[in-house]
């Protein structure tokens, strides 16, 4: 307990005074409950008991990535993670991880399982909802933000789930079979980015095989890869029930078997006792759990213990207020014909509010994704309360219809000034969804309400791309994903002007089920049953397969409309060092203040082999009218470079590369070049 010494110094004295059966209990999770004999009411997910001789705490583990959820209450629902990857907003990411963090240890809690960096390969997944979307760089430079905000608290941050876990179709048993250089290139990034810049304490290995091997006992993957490559000295824990086998996995670099030991505990003892793992494995395994718990104060700074916690309302103000930016920031404006958006109706006039998810009925279900993700709120504020306060101030006033029957849902519709429509997906961790199309006649009422009113918003809280055979019969659409417990007051201050919409796309949206890039039944769900799921389109993984094959999406990846319009003009690529500097000048031309998000795209010689373009940088930024500002991205050698399989190395191809600027992957406006030698 001597706070004096390093981290990596007080686990060596910690270690030397532990016996082996103290070691290999840190090694495994138990059942909560039962270790803390709690018979109902909120409780942890999973626990691995201190040793209060050794001043050693309990490690006591909740997800997610939402806010912190499973059983636990008083906690903020924010945003789902593919809304907080649609801001582009390093800095809001990581006030939302402190926020995360702190309502963590608040609720007894010092390991949070979050970020999810999965790549969204498969938009039907169940659990899209849950990460950052489909680019690896976006994903990456999200979850650091996150992690850093995190671990500002005496909290360890798990990216989770390492790796390739993209389907939840027979997840347990599915394998990933991708080539080195996908792996390295598309599914390993945003893991590195976790480790190397955001230094995350703990990363989870996934359910499923990667190339036939369970990733928990996973050689290439958890040791040559993380640990080596890498260079990570966190603690790799398992996902609930991912271990598949005790010496296997021991050996490969498990070091926390989770929720519970049935292949570490006394089967681990035995193969200790055997030889099969050595006593400097098992005392590896145990270091990379202390080291990190010294490191990211769990020793020094415990958190309250439960029955003090448990009831606790740790849903801040503040914490709520990020709630609401997020969902704000996160909001993006998919189309607007001819100034639709925002209302500027006039005192008299009326707005009809229909659907489900604008308050109906329980709706807890549309403003966040179910499964461990999920997170209950603390006073929602539905769109229907939220839009009917702010239209009383401007003199308007709501008409509303719960949408269940089409007809009388456009009879309200026809007699009001405008129809705003809410519509949703459901997804939900453990199963895919089996069509990208709406549910439950929601396209027919959509269709029915724009034919009685053509000035008709859609409104989607949706977790991911979804089909809009309607689109050009409405007037405007926005994807508001799962917004939170602050879902109303964020709509209704996009839908009003009193923000200015700014989110982006992090995934593309296609135009059916069919245009995608895993279409095959062999790509999702996989061959022989879901066994093997063949990623055959390889580095062809969202925008940068629609790009490749030149299909036009139904709206692009990194797009998003505003209330103003952004212009940019001069363009300098050059080089300091062994980085490259990409300056240029971003304008607001139009008459609202607003937020653009200027992305950098990089193209590669074609003999690289590379997709046309990939994201290497991006700028939000914020601007007043008539406003302009001078942006600088700094790429390294690392933006230009490709995975080399045969070295196992990052080289950069020799040849001319172009620098790509713009508004969205699919509307760039400057474009530049960089010889590399
Ligand atoms: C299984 C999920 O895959 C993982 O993300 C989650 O953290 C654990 N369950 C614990 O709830």
């Amino acid at each position: 307990m001597n706070t004096a010494l390093q981290p990596a110094a007080r686990a060596t004295k910690l270690l030397a005074a532990m016996s082996l059966t103290d070691k290999l209990a840190l090694l495994t999770g138990v059942d909560p409950a039962g270790a803390l004999g709690v018979t109902d009411g909120p409780i942890y997910v999973g626990y691995v008991p201190g040793n209060p001789q050794l001043c050693l705490p309990a490690l006591t583990l909740n997800d997610g990535p939402a806010g912190v959820g499973d059983t636990q209450v008083g906690t903020t629902a924010f945003p789902a993670p593919i809304a907080q990857a649609a801001t582009w907003d390093p800095q809001l990411q990581q006030a939302f991880g402190q926020a995360l963090g702190l309502e963590a240890w608040q609720k007894g809690i010092n390991v949070v399982l979050a970020p999810d960096v999965n790549i969204a390969r498969v938009p039907e997944n169940g659990r899209n909802f849950e990460a950052f979307g489909e680019d690896p760089f976006l994903s990456g430079q999200t979850a650091v933000a996150e992690i850093e905000g995190i671990q500002q608290n005496p909290v360890i941050a798990t990216v989770k789930h390492f790796a390739v876990n993209s389907q939840e179709t027979n997840r347990y048993y599915v394998s990933s079979n991708v080539d080195d250089r996908t792996l390295h290139e598309i599914y390993l990034p945003p893991f590195e980015a976790a480790v190397r810049q955001g230094h995350v304490g703990a990363v989870m290995c996934a359910y499923g095989l990667v190339n036939a091997t369970f990733s928990c006992q996973n050689q290439p993957l958890l040791t040559t890869v993380l640990r080596q490559q890498f260079g990570f000295p966190g603690i790799v824990m398992s996902d609930w029930g991912a271990t598949w086998s005790t010496v296997a996995s021991a050996n490969a670099g498990l070091d926390l078997s989770m929720p519970v030991g049935t292949f570490f505990g006394p089967a681990l003892a035995s193969a200790v006792t055997s030889g099969a793992v050595s006593t400097q494995t098992i005392d590896g395994m145990a270091r990379s759990i202390v080291t990190t718990m010294f490191r990211l104060g769990l020793f020094d700074r415990p958190p309250p213990p439960r029955d003090s916690a448990v009831s606790a309302d740790v849903s801040s103000l503040a914490d709520q207020r990020v709630a609401l930016r997020l969902a704000e920031e996160s909001t993006v404006l998919l189309k607007n014909t001819s100034g639709t958006l925002p209302l500027n109706l006039g005192a008299g006039a009326s707005i009809a509010v229909i659907g489900a998810p604008a308050g109906f009925g329980d709706v807890t279900p549309y403003i966040g994704g179910r499964g461990s993700a999920f997170v209950n709120p603390t006073d929602p504020v539905t769109p229907l309360q939220a839009l009917t306060a702010r239209a009383a101030k401007a003199g308007e006033t709501v008409v509303s219809a719960d949408g269940s029957d089409p007809t009388a849902a456009a009879a309200v519709a026809a007699h009001a000034t405008v129809a705003v429509v809410f519509a949703y997906d459901h997804e939900q961790e453990g199963r895919d969804r089996t069509t990208l199309a709406l549910s439950a006649g929601q396209d027919q009422l959509i269709e029915q309400v724009a034919q009685a009113n053509p000035r008709t918003i859609v409104v989607l809280d949706t977790g991911g791309p979804v089909l809009m055979p309607w689109v050009d019969q409405v007037g405007a659409v926005v994807e508001a994903w799962y917004p939170g417990q602050r879902d109303g007051d964020a709509i209704a201050a996009i839908l009003f002007g009193d923000v200015n919409p700014s989110g982006r796309l992090p995934q593309t949206f296609p135009t059916s089920d069919a245009s995608v890039p895993a279409s095959t039944p062999d790509q999702w769900p996989g061959s022989n049953d879901a066994q093997d799921a063949e990623f055959t389109e390889g580095l062809q993984v969202g925008y940068r397969w629609y790009d490749r094959q030149k299909i036009a999406p139904l709206f692009p990846f990194g797009y998003g409309l505003s209330y103003t319009q952004f212009s940019y003009s001069h363009l300098r690529v050059f080089r300091t060092g062994s980085r490259v500097s990409v300056t240029f000048t971003v304008k607001n031309t139009g008459s609202r203040s607003g937020a653009e998000v200027a992305q950098l795209y990089v193209d590669d010689p074609i003999v690289a082999g590379e997709p046309p373009k990939q994201l290497e940088g991006y700028q939000r930024l914020f601007l007043r009218p008539r406003r302009s500002a001078r942006v600088t991205i700094t790429l390294t050698q690392r933006s230009f470079a490709d995975w080399n399989s045969a070295t196992s190395k990052w080289a950069v191809t020799p040849g001319l590369y172009r620098i790509l600027v713009g508004s969205s992957s699919r509307d760039i406006r400057l474009r530049g070049f960089l010889r590399q030698r």
